[in-house]
C-alpha cells in the first residue's frame, strides 16, 4: 500500500527535507582535499541536532553513523571514518533526518578539487538523470515512467544504472512503498497520485552495473573498480507537478 500524504504532512516533510538540504549544502562547502569523512559526519550530526532533528540513518538496521560517505568506486552506504579526501576524488554524501515524525532523504555527489573529465561527465549525467526522473513524478504517470527516464538518460551517455539498490517511498518510515528502480520499461507499476512522496535516487557506474559489498557489510562498491555517482531528492507528487522537498530553495 502506498501512503498518500495530506497538505500538513507534506509541509512537515518539506521542513525535514530542508534540514537535509542545508546539511548537504554545508557538507558540500567543506569537501576539499585533506578533510576526513568522519569530520563531515560530525558536522552533520551537529547541524541535525541543532535543527531539532535526528539522523534518519543512525541505528537503521544497525547502521553506525549519521550520514553515508561513498568515495570513488564506492556506490552507497560508505561509513564515515578517518579517510582523508584527496584531490581528484569524488564523494557521494547521503543525508537522512527524522523530524516531527517524518523522514527527509537526499544525496549529492561532489568533486574534490579538480577531477577527471570522465568523473565530471559521470556527475553531470547522473544529476541530469535525477531531474529527468523527477519530471515524470506527476499525477497520471506510473512509477516505471520515472525508472525508464532515468535509465534512458544514463545509458545515452554510456554509463550503467545500478540494479541492486532502488529509490523508494518515504514518509513516517525511511523506506515505504513503492520501490522506485532506476531501470525498466515505461508504463508499469502503480499510477502516481497527489500526496505520494518518492525518494528518487539514481546510482550510476562509469563502467558496468555490478556491485560488491565490502567486509563491513555496508559499503557497496563497483564490481569492476569503476567510479560511481549518486544523486537523490525526496519529491512529492502534487496536482500542480513535482515538488522537490529536498531542494535548497
Ligand atoms: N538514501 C539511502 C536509502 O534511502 C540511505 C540509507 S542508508 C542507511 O536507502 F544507513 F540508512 F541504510
Ligand atoms: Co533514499
Amino acid at each position: 500500500m502506498i501512503i498518500c500524504k495530506g497538505r500538513a504532512e507534506l509541509n512537515t516533510m518539506r521542513e525535514a527535507n530542508l534540514i537535509v538540504a542545508r546539511v548537504l549544502n554545508e557538507l558540500g562547502s567543506l569537501v576539499r582535499p585533506e578533510i576526513t569523512t568522519g569530520e563531515l559526519d560530525r558536522r552533520a550530526e551537529e547541524m541535525i541536532s541543532k535543527a531539532g532533528a535526528r539522523s534518519g540513518f543512525k541505528g537503521y538496521h544497525g547502521y553506525p553513523a549519521n550520514i553515508c560517505t561513498s568515495v570513488n568506486d564506492q556506490i552507497v552506504h560508505g561509513i564515515p571514518n578517518g579517510r582523508r579526501l584527496r584531490e581528484g576524488d569524488i564523494i557521494s554524501i547521503d543525508v537522512g533526518v527524522l523530524y516531527h515524525g517524518y523522514y527527509g532523504d537526499a544525496a549529492w555527489t561532489f568533486p574534490v578539487g579538480e577531477v577527471s573529465a570522465e568523473a565530471q561527465k559521470l556527475l553531470q549525467a547522473t544529476r541530469e538523470a535525477l531531474y529527468k526522473g523527477i519530471e515524470k513524478a506527476v499525477v497520471g504517470c506510473r512509477v516505471s515512467d520515472i525508472s525508464a527516464a532515468v535509465q534512458q538518460h544514463v545509458e545515452s551517455h554510456g554509463f550503467s544504472v545500478v540494479r541492486d539498490f532502488v529509490g523508494h517511498g518515504v514518509g513516517t518510515a525511511l523506506h515505504e512503498e513503492p520501490q522506485v528502480p532506476n531501470y525498466g520499461k515505461p508504463g508499469r507499476g502503480p499510477k502516481l497520485q497527489a500526496g505520494m512522496v518518492l525518494a528518487i535516487e539514481p546510482m550510476v557506474n562509469s563502467r558496468g552495473p555490478g556491485v560488491r559489498v565490502l567486509e563491513d557489510r555496508w559499503t557497496a562498491v563497483t564490481a569492476d573498480g569503476g567510479l560511481s555517482a549518486h544523486f537523490e531528492h525526496s519529491v512529492a507528487v502534487t496536482e500542480t507537478g513535482p515538488w522537490i522537498l529536498s531542494a535548497l530553495d
